[in-house]
């Protein structure tokens, strides 16, 4: 037996007891004649206490002996300690230690492993499994580990069953770039790995599972962001015989016993709801951090055919206020213009104007707009004295988006965004498709299962970028959650969808032709959604970035600079694949 006990388990209740540990050496004091080692394992800290004359020269010694990250057994009694720490679970105990058996000696290690470390990033990342010793990211991973023991135990008590689907599969339709895999049985030809069970899921309802749900791995090749990683978790659902409501209702009340278990928070009522055009009016985001205001105002009324030229040519002029900002100096707006002048915002420029604390105001543009002019403005944007506004203008999209940008970056400058409070919003009515300029045609805006509204149905031919999809979201504080939608389950409406989506008969039955097969032998009406797992766990947590929730995390280039992933394979692999590595690019180049 190693241990008799855990380094988070001993309490007063204990004194007297002789017990075994074994663990980690967290720290070290040695003061000559008395030494304390505080020894760690996942569930605690214990202290240990070797003191000249009260134990043995040889416990002492070995103790002398120690270094930090020494996996270490101590045999001993528990005694009560003299200055109890508070801020420990075992704070009022310590071990009188009467045998220290070293069972690993440790290098030190490259960083500290504390609660605060010295360690950067690129560093902790390559020796992973020091950084997770970490409370810190322990504590991620315990509520990582909480949340889906939690979405088991809601899921299965309202009839959802867990259904594994495959990971060598063919190319699924979220519209990200796929991981391949070659077939060395099959020469020339590749899986590849699921963008999400989208189909499989549907499968399972024509098979009449009725609700299933998969906390599944699912891989995407695209750009790496805090809230992306190429391989990521989902917990994917789908149920039959249901409307958007259904779904609404029963993932709400999953989100919300989610919060409840895992982080003690209740929300009040119903999670508020908004439409993705009233959402990108209002945000320009179809994920709107809804836990502070500054909403969007359209200022062209107030701001157009007064000279100014720039005003003047563009499509929307944007405002958005900030509260007791006038106050903002030369230097703090002129990082603001800069700011939004980066190339990943891509603003021309910003036009600020102070609502001065004496009721004059001080714009950017006095050139053309006098007093009475300002004052409209703050009159439009709802502007009080003290306060700031701040206009974009161009046109309507790349506005939005930029506002949207800039809007989220005045929010965390005045502290609006608190990460723990949690602001959930359901955004409706996605449009069905999205037009891509580069290819010159329509895009599934969520993926081409996707239903129609009823109410649009007649616009797929005379206007098919105006149907709106039984389609929703979930966001919270800024970030998507999750997504789904109310599927198609008609073999023509999909042959239709697939047409509108530029799909040449032969090429949707490539594609997608067991579905399609499928939808003929009595598929019920079904919907359903994923969330992210990773950014509801992260959301949780109240941090941005998935990475710090991810066990083994890839790093922005998809790498796992730990196991040092991707790598070359050799030729003998690569000939039993029918590979060639003729095309790689030339590093000299
Ligand atoms: P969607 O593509 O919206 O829908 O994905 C669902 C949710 O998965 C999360 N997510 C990601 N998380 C981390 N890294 C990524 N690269 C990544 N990509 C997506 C997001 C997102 O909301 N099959 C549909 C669901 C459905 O229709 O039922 C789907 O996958 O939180």
């Amino acid at each position: 037996m190693y241990r008799s006990h855990n380094c988070g388990e001993l309490r007063e209740t204990h004194i007297g007891e002789h017990v075994k540990l074994a663990g980690w050496v967290q720290t070290i004091r040695d003061k000559g004649n008395i030494i304390w080692v505080d020894l760690r394992d996942r569930y605690g800290l214990t202290q240990i206490v070797g003191e000249k004359e009260v134990v043995s020269d040889e416990v002492l010694n070995a103790m002398k002996q120690l270094g930090r990250e020494f996996v270490i057994q101590v045999e001993g009694e528990v005694i009560e300690r003299y200055q109890k720490n508070p801020d420990l679970i075992t704070g009022a105990i310590e071990i009188k230690a009467s045998k220290i058996t070293i069972l690993n000696a440790a290098l030190t290690p490259p960083f500290t492993i504390e609660n605060e470390t010295d360690g950067g990033e690129e560093l902790r990342m390559k020796y992973r499994y020091l950084d997770l010793r970490r409370n810190p990211v322990q504590d991620k991973l315990k509520l990582r580990h909480k949340v889906s023991l939690e979405t088991r135990k809601y899921l299965d008590s309202v009839d959802f069953m867990e259904v594994e689907t495959p990971y060598l599969i063919k190319s699924t339709p979220e519209g990200a770039r796929d991981f391949v895999v070659p077939s060395r049985m099959n020469p020339g030809q590749f899986y590849a790995l699921p963008q999400s069970p989208q189909t499989f899921k549907q499968l399972l309802m024509v098979s009449g599972y009725d609700r299933y749900y998969q906390i599944v791995k699912c891989f995407r090749d695209e750009d790496l962001r805090a809230d992306r990683q190429p391989e990521f978790t989902q917990i994917d659902c789908e149920m039959a015989f249901v409307e958007q409501e259904d779904v609404l209702n029963t993932f709400e009340g999953l989100v919300k016993h989610l919060f409840k278990t895992c982080r003690n928070h209740e929300f009040e009522g119903d999670f508020p709801r908004m439409t993705y055009a009233e959402a990108m009016e209002r945000y320009g985001s179809d994920k709107p951090d809804i836990r502070f205001g500054m909403e969007f105002v359209n200022m062209n009324e107030v701001t157009q055919n007064k000279g100014f030229g720039v005003f003047d040519s563009a499509e929307l002029v944007l405002g958005i206020t900030a509260k007791d900002c006038a106050v903002y100096t030369r230097k703090q707006l002129d990082a603001l213009v800069n700011w939004v002048k980066r190339p990943q915002i891509g603003a021309k420029g910003l036009i600020y104007c102070k609502y001065n604390e004496d009721g004059t105001f001080k714009s950017s543009v006095d050139k053309f707009f006098d007093q009475n002019a300002l004052a409209e403005w703050a009159n439009k944007a709802g502007a009080e004295k003290g306060d700031l506004i701040l206009i974009l203008s161009g046109d309507t999209n790349t506005v939005r988006s930029q506002m949207n940008e800039l809007r989220l970056h005045m929010g965390n400058e005045l502290g609006l965004r608190d990460p723990n409070k949690f602001a959930p919003l359901w955004v409706l009515d996605f449009p069905l498709l999205e037009w891509d300029e580069e290819s010159q045609r329509y895009h599934a805006m969520h993926h081409p299962f996707t239903s129609p509204k009823k109410e649009d149905l007649a616009l797929i031919d005379s206007d098919p970028g105006k149907v709106r999809a039984n389609a929703y979201d979930l966001a919270m504080n800024g970030v998507e959650l999750g997504g789904g939608s109310i599927r198609i389950h008609n073999k023509e409406l999909q042959a239709r969808m697939f047409e509108l989506l530029g799909f040449s008969d032969e090429e949707a039955k490539a594609q997608f032709g067991f579905l399609m097969n499928a939808f003929e032998y009595g598929a019920p009406p079904h919907g359903g959604l994923a969330f992210g797992f990773d950014r509801l766990v992260a959301t949780m947590g109240g941090s941005e970035s998935i990475r710090d929730y991810i066990a083994f995390p890839k790093n922005n280039s998809g790498r796992d600079v730990m196991i040092d992933s991707p790598a070359s394979i050799d030729q003998e692999q690569l000939n039993e694949l029918f590979l060639s590595n003729t095309n790689l690019p030339n590093p000299e180049n």
